[in-house]
């Protein structure tokens, strides 16, 4: 079982997946991205509405890139931290301006858009584009801590964590991370 618990882990997702407005069959990177900057401080439940709202009102990223702060304010009034309606403004111009309107697709292009870190990059790279990152946060730690049996209060768990992660063949790198985050909302409390 433990060999292969990416497959056990990701067939389990697949059972209980729920329907998110984000969780697409087409993917659609801006959502993700949006998704995911909402997700930051804010629950699944929480997002859910605000990100429906959010796509009627700005189908596109140039939507967002043309539009004023205020309209963009008006549509986050509620989610809370304000700081990051301001950075989707900021970074929608950007991604028009230099990255064609596409989100970019690099680690190091990503990070440098505001109000993306190394969580949200390396959640967009996998979920998005399915490459191998892991979005790791307290519930990724939490999971694998008990999971590998190790400590997680020392800044070394991270390390730890991927060096042990590394030796698990994981097929597919968007279905895995949005299964531990699934796990880790869930169930691994
Ligand atoms: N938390 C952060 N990103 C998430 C996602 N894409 N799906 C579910 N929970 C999340």
């Amino acid at each position: 079982m433990k060999n292969s618990f990416p497959k056990y882990l990701i067939n389990w997702y697949f059972q209980q997946k729920i329907d998110l407005p984000w969780r697409l069959e087409q993917k659609n990177l801006y959502k993700t991205w949006i998704s995911e900057i909402m997700l930051q401080q804010s629950q699944v439940k929480t997002v859910i509405p605000f990100f429906i709202n959010w796509m009627k009102k700005f189908p596109t990223i140039e939507s967002v890139s043309t539009s004023s702060i205020d309209k963009i304010l008006k549509a986050w009034e509620g989610l809370g931290y304000y700081r990051r309606a301001h950075f989707i403004k900021h970074a929608s111009q950007i991604i028009c301006d230099k990255h064609n309107g596409q989100i970019p697709k690099t680690y190091n292009s990503l990070i440098q858009l505001p109000g993306v870190g190394d969580y949200t990059a390396s959640a967009i790279l996998s979920i998005g584009y399915n490459l191998p990152f892991f979005a790791i946060d307290g519930n990724f730690i939490r999971v694998f801590s008990r999971f590998f049996e190790i400590n997680n209060s020392n800044q070394k768990t991270v390390e730890t964590i991927k060096k042990k992660l590394k030796k698990y063949k994981i097929s597919n790198y968007e279905n895995f991370n949005q299964a531990v985050m699934d796990l880790g909302r869930t169930i691994c409390k």
